[in-house]
């Protein structure tokens, strides 16, 4: 498989806010993200995940270190990578449709090509029949789906994720990831996703990161196949409370609250 994004050796140091040091949010984080692949990254807050998630984006330029875009440098944000926020990133007076095709509005894609593109990814997240609704008449979750719906419009190689089921409850959480993942099966995007929930990362992950804090790096990673069974059988539930995913859960849980726990003894 192709390497589409590859950080070598990232470091990333922010000044401190009280002006006399610096905080290095990132530490030689080496990672490539091939093709299809669906990475997840965890670990407690603070220790770089959505720093990580900038650099790649384009939006940071970090301190040390290469990212490459199929071998060219990454200078800078780019249409092959699409962001979907946490919330609050849908423009209130734009209807739904409005909002999905606007990447391509700013690529002066012509009215009738986006809109086609626009209603395409809208059925594909299942909200066809709203797409002159404003933003505000809608759930928390189908707010997100608008959200994927214009990150996938500009048709990305890559789909960066920064929390974006955080503020969802439960039952509409649990959905999206299903979604999210028939999504990822069919457009067969790369994807980077971000989560503070052990459960979603194992069981929507081809591959999990987990990283420590103070300095920000990877210090485990697994391949991991749960989705798989998801697609096989259709049982989300079934998948998340079998042995083998309980038992692996277990595992990662103690590495996170471990090292917090461990921080925090005499
Ligand atoms: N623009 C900035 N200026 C100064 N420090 C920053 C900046 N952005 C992040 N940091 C610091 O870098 C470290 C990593 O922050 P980051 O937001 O990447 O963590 P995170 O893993 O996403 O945390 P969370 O899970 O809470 O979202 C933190 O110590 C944070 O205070
Ligand atoms: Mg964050």
């Amino acid at each position: 498989m192709s390497t589409i994004i590859s950080l070598s050796h990232i470091g990333m140091e922010f000044p401190s806010l009280d002006g006399t040091g610096s905080v290095e949010a990132l530490n030689d984080v080496s990672i490539d993200f091939l093709e299809n692949e669906f990475v997840v990254a965890l670990g407690a807050s603070g220790c770089g995940k959505t720093t990580l998630l900038n650099v790649i984006a384009g939006f940071l330029r970090p301190t040390s270190g290469e990212i490459l875009h199929k071998g060219a440098p990454v200078t800078g944000p780019g249409h092959d990578r699409g962001v979907v926020f946490q919330k609050h990133a849908l423009f209130p007076w734009m209807n739904v449709v409005e909002n999905t095709e606007f990447g391509l509005k700013l690529q002066k894609v012509g009215k009738e090509e986006r809109r086609d593109a626009a209603r395409a990814n809208l059925g594909l997240v299942g909200l066809t029949d709203f797409e002159n609704y404003p933003i505000y008449q809608l759930s928390g979750g189908m707010q997100q789906r608008v959200g994927l719906a214009r990150a996938l419009t500009c048709n990305p190689e890559m789909l960066l994720m920064d929390e974006p089921l955080g503020a969802l409850d439960a039952f509409t959480r649990e959905t999206m990831q299903e979604l999210i993942l028939n999504v990822w099966r069919q457009t067969q995007k790369v994807v980077f996703f971000i989560t503070h929930s052990v459960e979603e990362a194992l069981f929507m992950a081809t591959r999990l990161i987990v990283m420590s804090p103070r300095p920000g790096r990877i210090t485990h990673e697994y391949k991991l196949e749960f989705y798989r069974r998801f697609f096989e059988s259709g049982d989300a539930r079934a998948v998340k409370s079998s042995p083998e995913f309980i038992k692996m859960r277990e595992e990662v849980l103690s590495i996170i609250y471990g090292e917090e726990v461990g921080e925090q003894m005499p």
